[in-house]
């Protein structure tokens, strides 16, 4: 795993695109994600991504995806988060996600992070998102 500080922009702007090829954020915004503080990058050498923001006792899941799906990319990026955010002192995970997107949910109901909200037609396709916490 390589923790990604802003000279990793590049690459985290690749390995998303690959991800999310209909939604990709270029390298600046990268650059200027992992130079915020209480930001957190990781990346995952078979192909994955994690950008973790930990404020307070709260953490925040901006982005996260495998290249390759069901290979335990996904996974080890999320423990290493849970981990990093625990350490920090988080006593909560938070995140977005499409009401659509089975598969994330899964994922994310398989560590434990429940349904806490739903913002209606807030992505620009129409779809709701949903708010997932998870106890740290
Ligand atoms: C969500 C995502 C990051 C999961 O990563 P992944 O590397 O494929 O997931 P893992 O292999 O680590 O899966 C861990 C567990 O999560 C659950 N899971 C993951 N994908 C699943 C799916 N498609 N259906 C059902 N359960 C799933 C399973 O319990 C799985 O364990 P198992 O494979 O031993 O059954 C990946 O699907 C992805 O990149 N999706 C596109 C980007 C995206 O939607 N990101 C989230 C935006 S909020």
């Amino acid at each position: 795993m390589i923790t990604a500080s802003p000279a990793h922009a590049d690459i985290m702007a690749a390995v998303h695109g690959a991800v999310f090829p209909d939604e990709p954020w270029d390298a600046a915004s990268f650059a200027s994600l992992l130079a915020q503080p209480g930001m957190f990058g990781w990346l995952d050498e078979r192909g994955g991504l994690l950008l973790l923001r930990v404020v307070a006792d709260e953490a925040e899941i901006i982005t996260i995806g495998a290249v390759t799906k069901r290979r335990g990319i996904g996974q080890a990026l999320l423990q290493l988060g849970l981990e990093t955010a625990r350490s920090l002192g988080a006593v909560k995970m938070h995140l977005e996600v499409a009401a659509g997107n089975t598969p994330a949910r899964a994922f994310y109901n398989n560590v434990g992070f429940t349904e806490a909200g739903r913002r209606r037609r807030y992505y620009s396709n129409g779809e709701d998102a949903l708010l997932m916490v998870v106890d740290i």
